[in-house]
């Protein structure tokens, strides 16, 4: 079987840097066709800068990294710094990138690559707000028949939200983008809080990547040392939730998640539940399901993994 053809989309972010780095270590499974950055947990100059300096931790940085959207499309930008610092990148003392951004815009190369390559051939795997997505597919209609799968992390149902009691943080920052995306027909893969929620960096974990003793295992560590603490502040939980990564972990080992094909609307009118991911779980609607709506992970065996495959860098 061939490596799976992907571009991720993404605001890292200490989860969505690990998510890159377990793409990028596992090339029999993926293949990282770009890495397109977009405004969210940080301003644009640093989710651009941000993902650079992971590639250069997996020693990737030959990977193309382009620049997107700076705001979402119809609302202020709201960022994170609260959970993830004033860099994005805080627990690790990472170098500066030495690669360079590509010359052209994030959507271009979205629609450039989609056009290029065979249908059906290409998985969008967007780690932060839909803006780019969104963008891509408002700006070359054509592209969206030619779609794999997208594979993104954002909602919850069960878990309610993680930035305003009814929303989570990818979709709030730009729920007009998720209703394009919801809406656009594109088989989806949801990994939401409900699930995301389970895949906590517990302590023997953290230490299982420090033990590896690489520049990547220790900057993992220090990445989820920092980043654990809004959650268990907030939430009491064990430890950090890897939301990102269980986006690749499902693109090389789907079995390791469960959950239901149902329907999954967004909500863009009401400011009190704006950017609500309206799941029918229980299937009380005849809205057509368009999403396979994750809650369960062996997580266990998704730590197994990403330790396995960040031991490779
Ligand atoms: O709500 C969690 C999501 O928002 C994650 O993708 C995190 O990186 C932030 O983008
Ligand atoms: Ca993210």
């Amino acid at each position: 079987m061939p490596p799976r053809k992907i571009i991720i989309d993404t605001d890292p972010g200490q989860d969505d840097a690990v998510a890159i780095l377990l793409a990028l270590a596992s090339p029999e499974d993926i293949e990282v066709l770009g890495i397109t950055c977009v405004a969210g947990n940080v301003p644009l100059d640093l989710t651009s800068k941000n993902a650079r300096i992971v590639c250069e931790l997996a020693g990737k940085p030959q990977v193309r990294v382009f620049a997107g959207c700076d705001r979402p499309l119809g609302r202020d930008l709201v960022t994170a710094e609260h959970v993830h610092g004033k860099t994005g990148l805080d627990g690790p003392d990472l170098p500066d990138p030495g690669m360079p951004l590509q010359d052209g815009h994030a959507v271009e190369f979205i629609i450039d690559t989609l056009r290029a390559e065979p249908a059906g051939s290409v998985t969008l795997c967007p780690l932060g707000p839909l803006t780019n997505i969104a963008t891509a597919f408002e700006k070359a209609p054509d592209i969206v028949a030619k779609v794999q799968e997208i594979v993104l992390m954002g909602g919850g149902y069960f878990e309610g939200g993680n930035i305003t009691p009814t929303a989570e943080f990818n979709i709030y920052v730009d729920p007009q983008a998720a209703d394009i995306v919801f809406r656009s027909g594109v088989p989806l893969v949801v990994m939401p809080l409900d699930v995301t929620h389970k895949a906590l960096v517990t302590k023997r974990r953290n230490d299982a990547f420090r033990a590896l003793n690489t520049p990547a295992g220790i900057a993992v560590a220090q990445m989820t040392d920092f980043f654990e603490r809004f959650d268990k502040e907030k939430y009491g939980s064990e430890g950090a939730p890897l939301h990102d990564p269980c986006v690749t972990a499902y693109l090389i080992k789907p079995e390791l998640f469960t959950g239901r094909h149902i329907n999954v609307e967004i909500e863009v009118t009401s400011e009190l539940t704006m950017g609500m991911t309206v799941a029918d779980w229980w299937r009380v609607t005849d809205r057509a399901p368009n999403a396979m709506f994750m809650g369960g992970i062996d997580a266990d065996g998704f730590f197994a993994l990403l330790t396995e495959r960040l031991a490779r860098l």
